[in-house]
């Protein structure tokens, strides 16, 4: 075990001592904990951490005005091992990604700015950690240090997943005849910068602070990116969907088809990150997922509450790992949430869905549910070409749990009723 380093002793104690008034060294932690992984914090500087947490509550809690709002986040972030708090929301430090996201009720719209511009955000910081490397100047963690190709490879497809984002949120930093033609051509690095440069203070710290590896390896900061970016993306669907379950509800039902297709769009084009996360070398994955078991996807609250919203999962699948690792989505789903298939049910059968209108809408989740299996597709070869036989991290069998669920639908109802028009 290492020694705690002094200085960042001192600096941690001082601003302990000043009740969290001061700024917190966010950089000497961060940088500490990316030297060594966060499993490999030693306890020295961990007790301290938990101390000056203990501190800063108090301190917030009465009323003394601590201005920094991502402090207590970080540290319950960084201390999930050190607590046996760990699990999949704390290492994808969901917490710190989720500071000043909007209302879920803001409209789709406004919703969907914000996923892109966060989406846009975490893969230009791994563009600038990729690019780093590219120049023989990596920065921690760099261990097992992928080649040049690997790390173009990298860049390519990350702006293939940026590009249509930046169309909609960022004027002009991408040419949409150059995007239609071949996407993931626009120069990454330009890319990058011209996100960055829309950055705010919020955004630099969101960034900072939210890349916390449990170990020392490069390739794990892609992970983390790419984990991070689908979280995202799952929080503007499953709040687009319940806007879309309102919709139905309300004066303009029809209006709901479109809702469904904004989410289909975004996981369309979401699924080029699983291309990029297949650049990362399984032998590096096999190193550091000894020190993720126990945090694994299979507790996304985002993806669940996604899924039931489409249609009431089965009872099966309830009480199976799906829905016992995210069991305050799963509480929702049992006392009653509405879904948009249960909705346009009750809508169609009342009258109050026209015909037409009821088609579009048909058609709609059709195309969700194709893109949802090429989604679950996409993973299983990607699960398979990383662990192989070995059990997952998530307490199920790894590979077969995830060949046994591609079989279920979104909406199983279109099974018997397939899509007019
Ligand atoms: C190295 C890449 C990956 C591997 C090897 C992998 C492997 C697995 C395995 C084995 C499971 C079953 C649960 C368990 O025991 O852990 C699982 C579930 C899941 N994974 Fe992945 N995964 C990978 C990447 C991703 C990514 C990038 C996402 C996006 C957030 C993701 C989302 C999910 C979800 C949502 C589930 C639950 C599926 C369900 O319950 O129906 N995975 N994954």
């Amino acid at each position: 075990m290492e020694e705690t380093d002094i200085p960042l002793s001192h600096e941690l104690s001082d601003w302990c001592r000043s009740g969290g008034a001061g700024d917190f060294p966010y950089d000497g932690v961060i940088d500490r904990l990316r030297a060594v992984g966060k499993h490999f914090l030693d306890e020295e500087l961990l007790t301290l951490l938990a101390k000056c947490r203990t501190v800063f509550t108090e301190a917030s809690s009465g009323g003394e005005g601590v201005p920094d709002t991502f402090v207590g986040p970080f540290l319950d972030v960084l201390l999930d091992k050190f607590d046996d708090l760990y699990d999949y929301p704390s290492y994808t430090a969901l917490a710190l990604l989720r500071r000043g996201a909007p209302d879920g009720r803001s409209g789709w719209e406004v919703l969907r700015r914000h996923r892109d511009r966060t989406v846009l955000m975490l893969l230009a910081d791994l563009i600038g950690f990729e690019r780093n490397a590219l120049e023989g100047t990596p920065r921690n963690p760099q261990g097992m240090l992928p080649g040049a190709l690997l790390l173009n490879k990298r860049l390519r497809l990350a702006t293939r997943v940026m590009e249509p984002a930046a169309l909609r949120v960022l004027d002009g930093a991408v040419d949409p005849v150059v995007v239609a033609a071949t996407p993931g051509r626009t120069p990454a690095g330009e890319l990058a910068d011209a996100v960055l440069a829309t950055a705010t203070a919020g955004d630099r710290l969101m960034l900072r602070t939210s890349l916390q590896p449990v170990y020392v390896l490069h390739d794990e900061y892609l992970f983390l990116r790419v984990l991070q970016s689908f979280e995202t993306t799952f929080a503007f669907m499953s709040a687009t969907l319940d806007e879309a379950v309102r919709t139905l509800r309300g004066e303009q039902p029809g209006e709901a088809a479109a809702l469904v297709a904004a989410v289909t769009d975004v996981l369309r084009e979401s699924l080029p990150l699983f291309s990029l996360l297949a650049t990362m070398q399984p032998e590096s994955f096999q190193v550091f997922r000894q020190f993720t078991e126990g945090a694994s996807a299979i507790q996304s609250e985002g993806y669940k509450t996604f899924e039931s919203y489409c249609s009431t999962p089965a009872r099966a699948r309830l009480d199976s790992f799906a829905f016992l690792s995210v069991p305050d989505v799963r509480s929702d789903v049992l006392a009653g949430r509405e879904t948009v298939q249960g909705t346009w049910e009750n809508v169609i059968s009342s009258g109050w869905l026209p015909e037409p209108d009821a088609a579009v809408l048909r058609a709609a989740a059709l195309q969700l549910e194709g893109v949802h299996q090429r989604w679950k597709q996409t993973h299983y070869r990607l699960a398979v070409r990383m662990i192989g036989t070995r059990s997952g991290t998530g307490s199920t069998e790894g590979v077969p749990y995830l060949a046994s669920v591609i079989s279920q639908r979104l909406f199983p109802a279109m099974e018997q009723q397939p899509a007019a028009g």
